[in-house]
């Protein structure tokens, strides 16, 4: 019997995840040239103020995490469905980046979708692509009908837009309504291990510091007032250029929220997600890591007084602009991922999960269990001008028979046995899908 975890959700071993740390990138110009503006806008003297804050913050943040553990992670039953997300929810929500929101597609439906999708896959397995490749279960199928039916349900286009409106944008150009990003599916087989995905931020990586429009959204963080950073502006954000680096992990769409939408039951330890349930703080310090070096007694690195400006040298941990941002426990230890990453709590088909474009998270590395471990990528996009202009080309591409110009994938869909297309649509998901862009 495995050893009993004292914190729900809490990683029992840490999974051999890669480490960063020390990769001099003073020879590559991007990297330079990203670090080296940063400093020039801000300085030494406000960088620092901000790292200590951050700091201090973590260490509250972490304790309250380790205590509370997955418990932390608010979970809403389908009542938000009627009723919106209460002000105690949202400040749950905007506090931690994240919720689980029960029961959004019947789960008797969810376990149908499954059974039909698996059926799908196996009827049109010599034409669809899917990886790893030693051990393929990350399905590049974007236009089944499985997807478009739970994409287009009342029930779901009802959450999206709720997660949508977490964020506020003061311009008046974008609005809450929700827009169809065509993502893959998963559908993964007990007993088979997978460490391609730890601890990362997606929505770009070098991108966060060296392109100007996008590093302002973390103008208040840089400036030396993390606490003051506001994650929920779209305002700022909107305009972020996410893949000013072009490369296959870096979409550009602008996801609100990354989303789960499970079609079978998931636990920990069986192929679920894993979360780090603060958002606020983790980014700041994500954000400010590069410009710090750690000290050399071992013994000191959780004092952050004791660690230097980085005027020399030119470090990214876990920064590669053609990947997502990567984070492990030596790089950005005052995260306390070995104890903050949290397994999400047991989910059921219907169920999902929503984490914010800025979070941490991870992919368990193990599938005890003994079913399949099954979920459709669903995430929430609000209508900006450049998710329209990528949804606009999405749909005439899917209707094409191609698939997403994200994905770079090269089969007609529409040649797929079952395939169905649109047919049935309401005039809200034909909206969301981007027929009147
Ligand atoms: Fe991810």
């Amino acid at each position: 019997m495995p050893a009993k975890t004292e914190v729900p959700g809490q990683l029992r071993e840490w999974p051999a995840w890669q480490e960063y740390g020390l990769k001099d990138r003073s020879a590559e110009a991007e990297y330079l040239d990203a670090k080296r503006a940063v400093i020039e806008e801000y300085g030494q003297e406000k960088l620092t103020k901000g790292w200590i804050r951050v700091c201090e913050q973590l260490a509250k943040i972490t304790e309250e995490i380790i205590q509370q553990g997955n418990e932390i992670i608010p979970v809403c039953s389908a009542e938000t469905l009627q009723k919106g997300f209460s002000s105690e929810e949202e400040a749950r929500i905007k506090k931690t980046g994240c919720v689980i929101v029960r029961g959004v597609i019947p789960e008797e439906e969810a376990r149908k979708q499954y059974n039909e999708v698996h059926k799908y896959i196996h009827d049109n397995m010599d034409t669809i692509r899917a990886w790893p490749e030693d051990s393929p279960y990350m399905y590049e199928l974007y236009d089944s009908p499985m997807q478009n039916a739970i994409r287009s349900h009342e029930n779901h286009l009802k959450i999206h837009r709720l997660m949508n409106e977490l964020w506020h944008d003061k311009s008046g150009e974008t609005t809450p309504d929700p827009l169809i990003f065509y993502d893959g599916v998963r559908d993964r087989p007990p007993k088979q291990t997978f460490l391609g995905l730890g601890p990362h931020i997606d929505a770009g990586s070098l991108s966060r510091w060296a392109s100007p429009d996008y590093r302002i959204v973390y103008d208040s963080i840089f400036s030396g007032n993390p606490e003051k950073h506001d994650a929920w502006n779209l305002d700022i954000r909107k305009d972020a250029a996410q893949d000013f680096f072009k490369a296959p992990p870096h979409s550009a769409v602008f996801r609100s929220f990354q989303g789960w939408t499970a079609l079978t039951p998931s636990r920990a330890r069986e192929g679920c997600i894993l979360l780090y349930p603060n958002i606020q703080a983790s980014i700041a310090y994500m954000v400010l890591r590069p410009f710090f070096n750690p000290p050399k007694d071992e013994a000191d690195i959780m004092d952050a007084t004791k660690w230097t400006f980085a005027d020399s040298g030119c470090e990214f941990p876990g920064t590669d602009k053609e990947q997502s941002q990567y984070l492990s426990r030596s790089s950005h230890p005052h995260l306390r991922l070995r104890e903050c990453l949290m397994h999400v709590p047991d989910i059921q088909p219907g169920d999902t999960v929503w984490w914010h474009t800025d979070l941490c998270h991870a992919v368990d590395t193990e599938h005890e269990g003994v079913n399949n471990s099954s979920v459709v990528f669903i995430p929430a996009a609000p209508s900006t001008a450049r998710n329209k202009a990528y949804v606009k080309r999405q749909l005439a591409d899917v209707l094409a028979g191609r698939q997403p110009s994200d994905f770079q994938g090269t089969v007609n869909e529409k040649l797929l046995k079952g395939y169905k297309g649109h047919e049935g649509f309401s005039e809200e998901a034909r909206k969301a899908f981007g027929y009147y862009l």
